[in-house]
């Protein structure tokens, strides 16, 4: 690799993310997701913030205004109209301050934002004061909703923002989405069929915000009626890890952060039950059948992102990394649901990855965090920004031009971000 060509990378990077740009808040990709989405939105003020701090805190603060009375964030906020898109507004029924879905997604906000505090102080502060009370409620909407042994569950596989990984195969199994209705699916006019989930998986997703808009998204109701009901090591790992993150910025302004840290530690508990003994990896439980998914994910390995360590999974890290070519792949490829191009069955994702990443490095797992980093670089620089990847091809796969693969190219895997590189 010559290092030449890497501030090029670097202004593609910045101008996807500018090409992307709304006003205030940026696309994931022009076509196939033409809203702010939730996470996306958090990645992609950590791009910003290479190069513009103020407007990556602009991007926290719009999403926030879609935030809801009980303190949740939905993952898509529909600030603008897009017959492009299924389901838009009027299937989700949702009733917050901005249009919006009716469920969330992993809460990554509250460490992006510790980064982009960390890279300006100064120019973070006062944006920083006014988004710390609305995080802490969003945080505490999970705790308060949630958990299950102290992990956290999702009630839609759009929520844990990995639509259609096998981890959920269990729970969607015991859905009957009769009556669901006739719908005109958008994402296969935009994106190969073959990349996205299946009219199966898609009439459950449909049926399960039906069952959500019918019980008006009250989160005691679902609780009681929804089928679907997963403890998902995504949301639990990252709330985990997003805690940590917000009990430092709350220090760092001079706040109480005591009911943060004693979230931690019910935290801390709940990811050990996701530890399934048989697999010998973090997995995701069917919290209505009690069943394991006994699915190894990319998600699998965030444990270490989320500061917890556990004898075994650098083993099956290992393991996994030496099946493909450009790890880390959505779903075990030794397993037969494995499905190198279709979403989240076993696509690398650039996304988790730095997760992943971070988590390796502050381990002290410093070859594998290094590798993880160059591999990731290698398949951005070879194949392009796109959504996700082959991870035996690397052949880019999903929408293109893709905001949160730019994000983590400027903020963590391009090689001018590392140390002594010009
Ligand atoms: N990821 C879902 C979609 O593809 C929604 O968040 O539309």
């Amino acid at each position: 690799m010559t290092t030449h060509n890497m501030p090029d990378m670097d202004e593609q990077a910045r101008s996807i993310l500018r090409g992307n740009d709304r006003g205030g808040y940026t696309v994931p990709t022009a076509g196939l997701y033409p809203y702010q989405w939730n996470w996306d939105s958090a990645f992609a003020a950590w791009g910003f913030a290479t190069f513009d701090v103020t407007r990556a805190w602009d991007e926290i603060e719009t999403l926030f205004t879609g935030q809801w009375d009980n303190g949740m964030v939905p993952h898509i906020l529909f600030h603008r109209p897009d017959p492009g898109y299924f389901p838009g507004p009027d299937v989700w029924g949702a009733t917050g301050p901005v249009a919006s879905s009716g469920i969330s997604q992993p809460p990554v906000a509250a460490s992006f934002a510790r980064r982009i505090y960390d890279m300006d102080p100064e120019g973070s502060l006062s944006a920083l004061k006014r988004l710390f009370p609305k995080m802490v409620a969003w945080h505490q909407w999970f705790m308060d909703w949630r958990l299950d042994r102290g992990a956290v569950c999702i009630t839609h596989p759009w929520e844990a923002g990995r639509d259609n990984t096998p981890d959920w195969d269990g729970a969607m199994a015991g859905i009957d989405p009769t009556g669901v209705g006739e719908y005109k699916r958008r994402d296969t006019s935009h994106v190969d069929p073959a990349m996205r989930p299946t009219k199966y998986d898609y009439d459950r997703y449909i049926w399960l915000v039906q069952l959500g808009r019918r019980l008006g998204w009250d989160e005691a109701a679902m609780l009681e009626q929804n089928p679907f009901r997963v403890a998902d090591p995504t949301m639990t790992f990252i709330l985990l890890r997003a805690q940590r993150d917000l009990a430092i910025l709350g220090q760092v302004l001079g706040e109480d952060v005591s009911s943060i840290e004693a979230a931690i530690e019910v935290l801390v508990v709940g990811a050990e039950t996701l530890w399934n003994p048989e697999l010998a990896s973090y997995d995701a439980r069917d919290v209505r059948s009690g069943q394991w998914a006994g699915c190894v994910s990319n998600a699998s390995f965030l444990n270490w992102y989320a500061g917890i360590d556990h004898p075994g999974m650098e083993a099956q890290y290992d393991r996994i990394a030496s099946l493909c070519k450009y790890p880390v792949p959505s779903h075990d490829p030794s397993s037969e649901r494995f499905d190198a191009k279709r979403y989240w069955r076993g696509p690398t994702w650039a996304i988790i990855n730095v997760l992943i990443g971070i988590g390796l490095e502050e381990r002290g797992l410093t070859d594998r965090a290094d590798a993880l980093r160059k591999t990731t670089a290698d398949l951005i620089r070879e194949h392009g920004f796109a959504e996700y990847f082959d991870p035996m091809t690397g052949d880019a796969a999903g929408g293109g031009t893709f905001t949160w693969t730019a994000a983590v190219w400027l903020g963590w895997a391009s090689p001018t971000r590392s140390e002594g590189a010009s």
